[in-house]
């Protein structure tokens, strides 16, 4: 089999599928979530977010979970990430120790509105703030997540304009950025995602402070389908959640994230390195699914073990 560019798989279970589920997850649980993902080889796992938890009651014990790697991971060729919505959450964030930012805004008004109840202007100001406050900070690095990249689940497809506009305002600061091209809603089609991601890539490949991850979810069944189309198109970061878990709670019908494992068996069998340990994940997928309450995904997992090495 020919060997093709290696990608990166960013585990998002620990936010963007526990902030999913309704039963509260003790804080020691999640920690054990993530050292079981992190026994897995991940080198980038997003594990919480300074959100309001009146919005987001999930994410409340965000600065524990940080402070709980902070010296575990100080060693470790590891990133953790963490997401914020407006310029409140980033000071809590960077005040935290917290280094790794993924900011999060919509292509769409209504989803925006809905999900952080702000315009799509008033968001960019929040971020505006939060790079000012990141430049000053050795080792602070911007990933922004531009949800319903794709679909919105209120305006039906999303105008290309929208997320060019995003963009070209985000890279106006001057700062490298890495930006996550979120099919929220899981209704983005293998062309549609081909054809965005492919002109991202294509028009800013000269520029190396730049950076491209697809973040699917599989509410059609799409997810790793799209995955591929994304990577053919010359993206090489993924996020994806063991289990399949998540979704996000302001996209009405939206399922939970392309499952990691099955990500990570498609690549490996196509050739294509992750770096990350199947079977270690699929120990770890055994234990979110034994958590209460979650609603999880995925089809790997569910198969005998001997079928599915990589
Ligand atoms: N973290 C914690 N608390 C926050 C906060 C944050 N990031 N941002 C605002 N707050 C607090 C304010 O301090 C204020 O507190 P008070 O009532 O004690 O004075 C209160 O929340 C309201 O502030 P406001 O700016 O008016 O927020 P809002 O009610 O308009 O909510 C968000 C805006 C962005 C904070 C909220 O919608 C949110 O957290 N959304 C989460 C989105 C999300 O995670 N979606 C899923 C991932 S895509
Ligand atoms: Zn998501």
């Amino acid at each position: 089999m020919k060997a093709q560019d290696p990608v990166q798989i960013v585990e998002v279970a620990p936010r963007d599928g526990f902030q999913a589920v309704k039963p509260f997850i003790p804080t020691h649980t999640k920690i054990a979530v993530v050292e079981a993902l992190m026994e897995a080889k991940y080198r980038r796992l997003e594990v919480g977010a300074f959100v309001s938890p009146k919005a987001i009651p999930q994410m409340a014990d965000t600065a524990k979970i940080h402070a709980a790697f902070a010296v575990k991971c100080s060693t470790r060729p590891v990133r953790l990430s963490t997401l914020v919505p407006n310029a409140i959450g980033g000071q809590m964030a960077l005040d935290a120790g917290v280094r790794d930012l993924v900011f999060v805004l919509s292509a769409s008004e209504s989803h925006n509105h809905s999900n952080v109840r702000r315009t799509i202007a008033e968001s960019q100001e929040e971020l505006e703030i939060i790079v000012a406050a990141g430049r000053q900070i050795d080792g602070f690095q911007l990933r922004v997540n531009i949800a319903t990249v794709f679909d919105c689940p209120y305006e039906g497809r999303t105008p290309e304009k929208a997320v060019l506009d995003i963009i070209e305002h985000a890279l106006e600061m001057g700062i490298p950025i890495e930006f996550g091209l979120c099919d929220t809603t899981g209704r983005g089609f293998p062309d549609h995602v081909a054809a965005l991601c492919g002109e991202l890539v294509y028009k800013h490949k000269p520029d190396t402070s730049v950076a491209w991850a697809f973040h699917g979810h599989d509410t059609y069944g799409l997810g790793v389908a799209n995955a591929l189309f994304a990577y053919n198109a010359g993206i090489r970061i993924f996020d994806a959640a063991a289990a399949g878990l998540g979704g996000c709670p302001f996209a009405p019908g939206a399922s939970g994230n392309t499952a990691s494992e099955d990500l990570v068996f498609t690549f490996e069998n196509m050739g294509i390195s992750t770096g990350v340990d199947l079977s270690k994940l699929l120990d770890a997928t055994a234990l979110i699914d034994a958590l209460p309450d979650v609603d999880t995904g995925g089809h790997v997992r569910l198969l005998p073990r001997m079928r599915i090495s990589a």
